[in-house]
């Protein structure tokens, strides 16, 4: 019978992931996101989601979300280049195109679909696309569908990456790095970043993920904490993390924009957001950009967090809301993510291939919405646990 072949495939591979302790499991929250969530029936501090200002339940999001699907409905019915555009992807847009200073700004539905979509569309074969070693998967991707010549320079070194400029023949030079990476929370050293492309004709490529809603005064990533923005060619950001949302967008030139809308094929050929994703993330937007409460909680909540750790004897560099504290091999770090779980935090093993072996880890990403004894919590379990010297 051919229907079990495909899953005497899935059988052979599962068996084999299960056995280097790779295999992952799905776990449905019995609450809404937040602080604290209800997981198999416990209630647990979530150290785990990248709802980092807490907006994902805020009700005036909800309210905007609610409005809208009255309006609209749920469905958009098509692509955006077909029927499936709208006033609300419009309004979100120029909405997006001022908080990021940016002359444009095409929206896609995922930030996955941003980075998959862009780089594929500005080069290709005979052209050269340079990545961080540490680049989050949908970059990694990007350039893989590309076609162009993959060169991968190792994690924030810029020095390297301008050798790797200056040796390599190609019509097109792409540079595409995270500005937070998403797994060590470090920063990319995007002024020498821009430095070696300007000096080796290269477009530069950035992806504000974690950034977006976190770094920067009026929260617009890190190319905007710089003073940047307008020297970066592409910088994609997400609604999915700190705006509580979903989707992604890119902010860059009228002229890339438009080539993006023909081009990238996961805008042409995907139906678009729903119009009440497109109106909660208008709200929230609104939310970071007029009043910065959230994000100086936050802030406080990091520098908090941080101290403990280095108090644990822990590097913790404070750049972003994510923390990793290395474990090693993927099964000590799911039995350290277990007993974590026993003391009430809910922290997720962090495995390959999302880090590279040997790095397995607990990512502890931390929320505006934690409160103090949330953090001080944590940090004592960590203690007593010892995790993260093996114990
Ligand atoms: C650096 C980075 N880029 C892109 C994405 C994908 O964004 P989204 O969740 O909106 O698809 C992620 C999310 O995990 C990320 O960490």
């Amino acid at each position: 019978m051919s229907a079990g072949i495909a899953s005497a495939w899935a059988r052979e591979d599962l068996e084999a992931l299960a056995g280097r302790g790779l295999r992952r499991f799905l776990e449905p929250l019995e609450s809404p996101q937040g602080a604290l969530v209800r997981v198999g029936g416990e209630t647990l501090i979530n150290f785990s989601s990248n709802d980092y200002l807490g907006l994902a339940t805020s009700p005036t999001l909800r309210a905007a979300a609610i409005a809208a699907l009255e309006r609209q409905g749920v469905g958009t019915g098509a692509s955006r280049v077909v029927v499936g555009d709208s006033t609300a992807h419009q309004r979100l847009e120029a909405r997006l195109a001022a908080f990021e200073r940016s002359e444009a700004v095409l929206l896609f539905n995922t930030g996955f679909a941003a980075n998959t979509g862009t780089i594929p569309a500005l080069v290709g074969s005979g052209d050269a696309v340079f990545s961080d070693a540490l680049n989050h998967a949908s970059l990694v991707d990007g350039c893989r569908l590309s076609r162009a010549r993959t060169v991968v320079y190792p994690h924030a070194d810029a020095e390297a990456l301008a050798r790797a400029l200056a040796e390599t023949p190609a019509r097109r030079k792409l540079v595409v790095t995270d500005t937070v990476f998403s797994m060590d929370g470090d920063v990319a050293p995007l002024r020498e970043i821009l430095a070696a492309c300007r000096e080796h004709g290269a477009a530069l490529m950035v992806d504000e993920a974690h950034a977006t809603g976190v770094l920067g005064v009026r929260g617009a990533g890190l190319c905007e904490e710089l003073g940047i923005e307008a020297e970066v060619d592409l910088r994609v950001g997400t609604l999915s993390k700190a705006l509580g949302c979903l989707g992604g967008y890119v902010a860059t030139s009228r002229a890339v924009a438009d080539l993006l809308l023909n081009r990238a094929r996961p805008f042409v050929f995907s139906t678009s957001l729903p119009a009440a994703l497109c109106a909660a993330a208008e709200a929230a937007v609104e939310e970071v950009e007029k009043d910065d409460t959230l994000r100086a909680k936050l802030w406080r909540n990091i520098r908090r967090f941080a101290k403990g750790l280095r108090e644990l004897g822990l590097p913790a560099e404070q750049r972003s809301a994510i923390f990793p504290v290395i474990i090693g091999e993927p099964d000590a770090a799911i039995d350290a993510a277990r007993r974590c779980r026993e003391k009430g935090l809910l922290v997720k093993a962090i495995r390959p291939p999302t880090v590279p072996e040997g790095t397995s880890r607990l990512r502890f990403c931390l929320s505006a919405a934690h409160t103090e004894g949330h953090l001080d919590l944590a940090l004592e379990v960590l203690r007593q646990l010892g995790v993260h010297r093996g114990g």
